[in-house]
């Protein structure tokens, strides 16, 4: 698509300048949407925009609110726009992550919906319209809209921007209709999506959750054939991109031998050279099933005791939405159930780390373990899993994967879990931990064929192609 602008807006920005003891530091968010959208920003070049987060952001733009980045190397424009403590808190806190996040995810906690949180969602959606319309500069652009903070954007788009292209990708599970209708502005929502010309899920399964909660909740024309839904004339094509990472993951390239992450690391933990390594790496979040996995360690250990003063998990978390309750609450369980653990099996077997780490020290911790662990009770894809195969390039470790992350429908070589068992879960420790090399390299290999392959640049090409087939044969009917 020659000399077509493409924005990409999402609410996470993908570099956040924080003021820390007088200095400005560069963060890089734990965010699976900034980790595939990056690099093909970055290949591709154009303007993200983004909710400016960090304590020194306005003192790093031009008076336009706009920054060159990655700030070594630019390559693309990222555009801040200043959300308000009412506005984060009604937009991202309340409806955003009470609301749509619990919604979407089978996870047991129960969504809150506040019309005042509404309110701002949509009025935070119309500011971000106004962002993009301004960036446009009165072209036709491809916009990729991501995520559910955002669900409203594509029809406010398509009413200031009738010509322009809009893919909207939804990172999180879509869940079927009968759960979806719980929330009070389903039909505004799927209104708002449909007014986008691509709408991508992960998987078959959401695009069908989706494809049944229109039929159910909304008057209009749905074509199974060519998987698309027509709303007031308009075609929307709703179809599964999962996504993925760079490859090679530009975090690789600063990493040392395996032998040395695998020395490293044991010494900075102050673990036995000779002790097998379980690694878990996550934002702290509820839908990750942390909990689940030290339940996991623990059932190892009562059910192989000859595991113990043998084996050691670390699970690195980052904290993430501490505003709200459910999360403060999660850390504090989790802090409680780590200690029970250790004190239980003695020789201290978990070691929680809860703060945020750069893509180098967990590209280290993937290298120095023998098993990583994704254990999510729901998860659109998660890209955890297909980073810990992409730092093997020794092919060796094992991935335990749960069922419920989208990664397990392309990731069948891992060892494939229900993270609610904690029995098949602790049994599923011990065969990674006692699994022949052989078989190790056997799996790691296939796994590393399939990342390598379907990279974030085709999920990214697949949706650009399908986007620009669109363009050209609406520029053909005009
Ligand atoms: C998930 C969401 C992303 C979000 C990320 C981090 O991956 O799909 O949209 O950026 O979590 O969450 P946060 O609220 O910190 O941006």
């Amino acid at each position: 698509l020659p000399e077509t602008e493409v924005i990409v807006v999402s609410n996470r920005e993908p570099y956040i300048h924080n003021r820390i003891n007088g200095e400005t530091v560069l963060q890089i968010p734990a965010s699976g949407l900034v980790a595939a959208l990056e690099p093909v920003m970055r290949a591709c070049g154009g303007t993200w925009i983004a909710h400016g987060s960090g304590s020194a952001d306005r003192e790093t733009v031009d008076a336009n609110d706009r920054v060159a980045v990655p700030p070594a190397a630019p390559a693309y424009a990222l555009r801040r726009v200043w959300l308000s403590e009412e506005e984060q808190n009604g937009y991202y806190y309340g409806f955003a992550n009470e609301g749509l996040w619990p919604l979407c995810h089978i996870s047991f906690v129960r969504p809150t919906f506040r019309e005042g949180d509404w309110r701002t969602y949509e009025n935070v959606n119309a500011r971000f319209a106004d962002a993009i319309a301004e960036e446009s500069k009165g072209r036709d652009p491809i916009v990729l809209v991501q995520d559910y903070h955002f669900a409203l954007l594509p029809r406010l788009l398509r009413k200031r921007l009738p010509r322009a292209t809009i893919l909207m990708f939804w990172h999180i599970p879509w869940p079927n209709a009968e759960t979806f209708s719980i929330c009070p502005w389903k039909e505004d929502i799927i209104d708002g999506l449909l007014g986008s010309d691509v709408l991508g899920f992960h998987t078959q399964f959401h695009c069908n959750n989706f494809m049944e909660t229109v039929d159910r909740f909304i008057e209009s024309r749905i074509d199974r054939e060519r998987a698309s839904v027509t709303l007031g004339g308009h075609e929307t094509i709703v179809r599964p991109y999962p996504i993925s990472i760079e490859w090679p993951p530009a975090a690789l390239a600063s990493q040392k031998p395996v032998a040395e992450c695998r020395k490293a690391v044991r010494e900075r933990f102050d673990i036995g050279q000779d002790a097998m390594l379980g690694v878990g790496v996550e934002r702290f979040d509820y839908t990750k099933g942390v909990l689940d996995r030290l339940r996991g360690v623990d059932e190892l250990l009562t059910r192989h005791s000859e595991w113990k003063n043998r084996f050691v998990f670390i699970q690195a978390a980052a904290p993430t939405r501490s505003k709200l309750e459910t999360y403060q609450g999660l850390q504090e369980e989790a802090l409680a159930l780590a200690a029970e653990i250790n004190e239980k099996h003695g020789g201290k077997p978990i070691r929680l780390v809860i703060r945020h780490h750069e893509p180098d020290e967990v590209f280290e911790l993937f290298r120095a373990s023998d098993v990583c662990v994704v254990s999510s009770l729901h998860d659109g894809m998660n890209l955890v899993a297909k980073e810990f195969v992409a730092a093997r390039d020794d092919e060796q470790g094992v991935l335990i994967l749960s069922h419920f992350a989208g990664a397990s429908r392309e990731l069948a070589e891992a060892l494939i879990v229900n993270p609610y068992d904690p029995h098949g879960f602790g049994e599923a420790m011990n065969e990674a931990l006692t699994m022949p090399r052989d078989e190790q390299r056997a799996r790691m290999r296939l796994m590393r064929a399939l990342v390598r392959e379907r990279n974030v640049y085709r999920w990214a090409g697949q949706m650009l192609l399908d986007a620009s087939q669109l363009r050209r044969r609406q520029r053909v009917l005009d």
